[in-house]
């Protein structure tokens, strides 16, 4: 079998942290690359990656000339976060008849927020006999995926509960940045406003994907407002630093609600200087199950893993828009990429 042809679509951080992941792994080649951002159009992909040396790949404008000398069997596309932004970008990839493994956190489970965009896709990708999935670490495993995985020994279950709580400074600066570190509580709050900080994108997703995996018909999904976490001391990381009093990150809730009673509820905490960092997830219910990953799974390492992981499980999907759920059990792809997709 040849080697799997990968297409980068959008080499920002992420990005460029899974295109350099995937040329450390065997069975798979960078065939081209797409980025609109004006410093990287036309360069060779090495250098944006950081590397020395030139890897002869050009980062190209749009879809077309990228894909001009040679057809991609899967696109990883990690430009922004809403589906509205993205949809276009999308369809063009699965025009192309290439296979979709984005990063766009409403594309994890579309069908609350944008149910005609998510149409329309399913629509095309059938089309184009292509699969389509949005995931990553949060949204797309660890209040969702694993949330529903963990639910498979229970035989009654009243109430989840999934809490990530997470130290900033660990993390990439644009993430640092769309928490609002280093600003004051009036900076915060106006950027909150003006929509600059959206707080964390994909509590909605994750709630409405374990309710469906449950066939639990929820009356509401309740996405409670994004609040600062303002530190008593000073705290820092490599690039910002946050003095007493201004905002180290943020807060944020969201529940699932069947009459009146809370069934589904998530905690997401995210600021620099969180001292104790952990992943949990409470299922109520028969039996109880606790279940607590701390440290917390780094998000930046476990995206990257997660959406390269799912590169095989799509290549042999069904075609159509697809969530976590409706793939098989993940797992890691730790070998040439090649075995994965030739498993029966
Ligand atoms: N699900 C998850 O767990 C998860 C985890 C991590 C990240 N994400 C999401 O993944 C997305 C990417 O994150 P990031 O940190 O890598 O962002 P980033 O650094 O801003 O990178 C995005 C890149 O895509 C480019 N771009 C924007 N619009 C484009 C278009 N129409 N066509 C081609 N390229 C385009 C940007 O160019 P310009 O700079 O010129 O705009 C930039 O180079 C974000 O929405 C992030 O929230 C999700």
């Amino acid at each position: 079998m040849k080697k799997i042809k990968i297409l980068p679509y959008g080499v920002g951080v992420v990005g460029s942290l899974i295109a350099k992941f995937l040329m450390e792994k065997e069975g798979v080649e960078i065939i081209g690359a797409v980025d609109v951002a004006r410093d990287k159009v036309g360069k060779d992909l090495g250098a944006i990656l950081g590397l020395k040396k030139k890897i002869g790949v050009k980062i190209s404008e749009n879809i077309e000339s990228a894909l001009s000398k040679s057809k991609a069997d899967v696109a990883i596309h990690a430009t922004s976060s809403y589906l509205k932004d993205t949809y276009s970008q999308i369809a063009s990839i699965v025009e192309h008849g290439v296979n979709v493994v984005s990063t766009c956190e409403e594309l994890s489970y579309p069908y609350i927020s944008e149910p005609k965009l998510a149409k329309k896709l399913d629509t095309l990708a059938k089309e184009h006999n292509v699969a389509i999935l949005g995931t990553g670490i949060n949204p797309g495993f660890l209040m969702d995926t694993l949330v529903i995985t963990l639910t498979a020994p229970c035989q009654s279950i009243e109430k989840i509960e999934a809490t990530r709580v997470m130290n900033a400074a660990t993390r990439r600066l644009p993430f640092q940045k769309k928490i609002g570190a280093g600003l004051s509580v009036e900076e915060f709050t106006h950027k909150i406003k003006k929509k600059q900080i959206t707080g964390h994108v994909g509590l909605e997703q994750s709630i409405a994907m374990v309710a469906d995996a449950l066939a639990w018909k929820l009356d509401r999904i309740v996405v409670e407002s994004v609040e600062p976490v303002v530190s008593r001391k000073p705290v820092q990381s490599k690039d910002i630093q946050v003095k007493p009093g201004n905002v180290a990150g943020l807060k944020q809730k969201a529940k699932g609600v069947i009459k009146d009673k809370e069934v589904i509820a998530l905690d997401f905490r995210a600021y620099i200087g969180a001292e104790e960092e952990y992943d949990a997830v409470t299922i109520k219910g028969v039996p109880e199950i606790s279940e607590r990953i701390s440290p917390c799974v780094h998000g930046d390492l476990a995206t990257v893993a997660v959406i390269v992981n799912s590169i095989p499980k799509v290549m042999k999907a069904p075609a159509g828009l697809l969530t976590m759920k409706d793939l098989p059990v993940p797992s890691a792809a730790l070998e040439d990429m090649r075995k994965y997709v030739k498993q029966a």
